[in-house]
């Protein structure tokens, strides 16, 4: 507890009266709405006491704390993955600081493979619910009270108005490549199999990535709002007859970064409407 405490002590010396609802977490290769934001301070994760520090390539690591189309936010600029080493208490960190900081939305973008053989790459999947079977739970340890009860409900993990607000805003801006779907996360940092995509289909995943889900359980479980969007960068392994690599997420995911910089610039401006 101490340790959230101090991270959110140390932001708030530096954000002074700035005061952001809202928080963002900018997955792999969308970290370019960080071009957009006006007036803004940029704090390294490396000066945040008890942060942990992001290694992976394509993954900047910094709290962006600005405005973005009017409405003042925090933007994580890089986030922490399970196939990096963290453990589940360093990759949440960072939701933990943010409701000491008095976020009360929460945006979590990332990139991932479709399963639902109707997604086609360039598509984004607003996540209307999550499957973690072969993850331990970002929550496992002491419970800590003051975050949250030890056994939260799930029914409502991402926000229902959220999700239907974020697929209007989607099919607005990219002609109609709205999906919603189920999120199913693998540790990685292999791709899947095909068995496994197989396999997740059949257990009802609409997409797959290695991201998103410890994030949301600790916000969740801490009374954050969450909204949900996965930008589908390839069609997951097997699925089409040419192998998977990271060369493919990277260039879809530039390809729809002008979409997904509006899509976020809108979604932003309707929550903080609300
Ligand atoms: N699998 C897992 N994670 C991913 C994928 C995928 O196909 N694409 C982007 N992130």
């Amino acid at each position: 507890m101490n340790n959230y405490k101090e991270a959110a002590e140390y932001v708030k010396r530096i954000i002074g009266e700035r005061n952001p609802k809202i928080a963002i977490i900018l997955g792999s290769g969308l970290g370019v709405l960080s071009d957009e934001f006006v007036n803004e301070v940029i704090i390294p994760y490396r000066e945040i006491p008890g942060f942990p520090i992001s290694t992976v390539e394509g993954h900047a690591g910094e709290l962006i704390i600005g405005t973005l189309n009017n409405v003042e936010i925090i933007a994580m600029n890089g986030r922490f993955h399970y196939y990096e080493g963290y453990d589940l208490k360093e990759i949440t960190f960072p939701e933990r600081v943010f409701k000491l900081l008095g976020i009360e939305t929460l945006i979590i973008t990332n990139a991932a493979g479709g399963i639902n053989l109707s997604y086609k790459a360039g598509d984004f999947m607003v996540i209307n619910d999550q499957l973690s079977f072969f993850a331990e739970s970002a929550l496992r340890g002491k419970n800590e009270e003051e975050f949250g009860e030890r056994f939260p409900a799930m029914e409502d993990l991402y926000d229902k108005e959220l999700i239907k607000v974020a697929k209007e805003i989607i099919n607005k801006y990219t002609a109609g490549r709205a999906q919603e779907g189920v999120y199913a996360y693998m540790k990685g940092p292999t791709f899947e199999t095909p068995a496994e995509i197989r396999a997740l289909r059949t257990l009802g995943a609409d997409a797959v990535g290695m991201s998103t889900v410890p994030e949301a359980v600790v916000a969740h479980h801490a009374g954050i709002k969450i909204c949900g969007i996965s930008c589908i960068t390839n069609m997951g392994s097997g699925i089409l007859d040419e192998p998977l690599s990271n060369e493919d997420v990277v260039r879809t995911a530039n390809l729809v970064k002008g979409e997904f910089k509006e899509i976020v610039k809108e979604l932003i401006a309707k929550i903080d409407a609300k």
